[in-house]
């Protein structure tokens, strides 16, 4: 195989997302844009890939190189366009010789699959869509023999070429080579005065050089330019991952509710209720069933475990098999063992609950003490009862038990009954008494 190298462009301004965040940092499915093109350019087995930043967006910049090492960075400054920043990646590239592909950092549904056609070829591949609606892509121009002569921006197309619904995606496949010669002679006399990628088409041409397209899904390679087609990403985005959930075998009676993120995981046999929302980094194992209106982010939900209805599984929250986290619990960075249970209105905060051990209505796990967090140890088979209040760091013992409404400051040794509530008083008939005066007062009064 030839050698393979990326060059991703991530250097415009983005105004259009009228965004204080920088465009290819946005999100789609939970992972940045860029991240997203990223991962297309590894996955297409290029052995090295540069990433074109301005100086305008340092927190792109930060975000490369804490993923790729500052040797992918190639620096354009002021952006002057796309074939400007092509360039900018010149030096970087000077001592490779194979196919670059250069690919969008706002084309977020791009999969290796999508644009490996473009390799198929020597000289100069241009990867095509056709477009539903064609508004601000730049129009490729197919000769009679299927050969490509041109791409026009949208800005400079003729009425007629307005008409072509063959799109440029905004990825393109040459020779290292041939691609900076023809980049050198780009001019910007155009009407947004910039250095266009595109224009390198009818230089090759001019060359004698072949070019052609080849076509992928609208979908696949659709850009993201303001904050309404991004939403359009996220759609489309959810109902590849989702289609490809039920395919595996997961059971979700109302898929269109789930949102779920790039890197969700969910075993065949597992049940998502409606209105599921999973954040980056879940993992859902088999037999294992998350109710409505849950919300998972960071966890593992152990195989034949129960979540929710309204439950947040928040990071480092794991539960093993069989466990139980039921309605308006939250679980942050805590294991909770074979069969444990927090069935209602609980925070268990950094952590671990033993196998069996039941942790009752309203307890909290008080891991904060304005400073530092702290841990909350309960034992195997231990059991707390409701309301209490667990001082961190504190340990549980296995087999102990926690009187309702406690607060516990130490810790419990195994098989220990722990009880800090104020003993209970009796004052016979005294509630009686004092609802017979209260309505004869209230009577009075009418
Ligand atoms: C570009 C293409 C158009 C194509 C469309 C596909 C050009 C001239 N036009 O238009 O043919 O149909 O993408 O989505 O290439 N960038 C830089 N430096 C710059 C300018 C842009 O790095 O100076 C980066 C941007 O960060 C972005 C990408 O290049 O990731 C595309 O730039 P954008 O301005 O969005 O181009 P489009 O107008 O969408
Ligand atoms: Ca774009």
């Amino acid at each position: 195989m030839t050698r393979r190298a990326a060059i991703i462009l991530a250097a415009g301004q983005g105004t259009r997302m009228k965004s204080g965040l920088p465009k290819v940092l946005h999100p789609v499915g939970g992972r940045a844009m860029l991240d997203h093109a990223i991962d297309a350019a590894e996955g297409l087995g290029c052995e090295r890939v540069i990433v074109v930043v301005g100086n305008h967006s340092p927190e792109v910049r930060a975000h490369v190189e804490k993923r790729l090492g500052p040797a992918s960075i190639a620096v354009q400054d002021p952006p002057l366009g796309t074939g400007h920043a092509v360039l900018a990646a010149r030096d970087l590239m000077s001592d490779f010789d194979g196919q670059v592909v250069v690919t969008y950092g706002d084309v977020p549904l791009m999969k290796a699959k999508d644009v490996e056609a473009a390799f198929a070829c020597d000289g100069l591949t241009v990867v095509g869509f056709q477009a539903r609606d064609a508004t601000g892509y730049g129009r490729l121009l197919i000769d009679a023999d299927g050969g490509l002569e041109a791409i026009v921006e949208h800005k400079e197309a003729s009425p007629d070429q307005l008409k072509v619904s063959a799109c440029n995606s905004g990825v393109m496949a040459a020779p290292s080579r041939l691609l900076f010669e023809l980049l050198a002679e780009v001019r910007n006399d155009n009407a947004k005065g910039e250095y266009y990628l595109t224009d390198v088409v009818a230089l090759a041409r001019g060359r004698g050089a072949a070019t052609r397209a080849v076509f992928a899904d609208e979908d696949a390679v659709m850009g993201v330019n303001a904050q309404g087609e991004l939403a359009q990403a996220e759609a489309l985005f959810q109902k590849v991952r989702r289609d490809d959930l039920l395919a595996s075998g997961v059971r979700m009676p109302a898929p269109d509710t789930v949102f779920v993120s790039w890197d969700t995981q969910v075993e065949p046999g597992a049940v998502i209720e409606p209105y599921v929302v999973f954040g980056p980094g879940a993992v859902v194992r088999a037999g294992a069933r998350i109710r409505a209106f849950s919300h998972v982010e960071g966890a593992e939900v152990g195989p034949g475990a129960e979540v929710g209805p309204y439950a947040r599984l928040r990071p480092g929250a794991k539960l093993g098999d069989k466990a139980r986290v039921g309605n308006f619990v939250e679980v942050k960075n805590v294991t909770m063992g074979a069969g444990a249970k927090a069935n209602h209105l609980s925070y268990l905060g950094d952590g671990v609950v033993g196998a069996g051990a039941n942790i009752g209505a309203g307890t909290i796990f008080c891991n904060y003490d304005g400073f530092f967090k702290h841990r909350t140890e309960v034992g195997q088979g231990a059991f707390v009862g409701s309301n209490s209040s667990l001082v961190a760091p504190v340990t549980i013992g296995a087999g102990a038990m926690v009187g309702s409404g406690s607060v516990v400051t130490s810790d419990v040794a195994p098989g220990d009954l722990a009880l800090t509530r104020a003993p209970q008083t009796a004052k016979a008939g005294w509630a009686a008494r004092f609802m017979e005066t209260m309505r004869a007062k209230k009577a009075a009064k009418q």
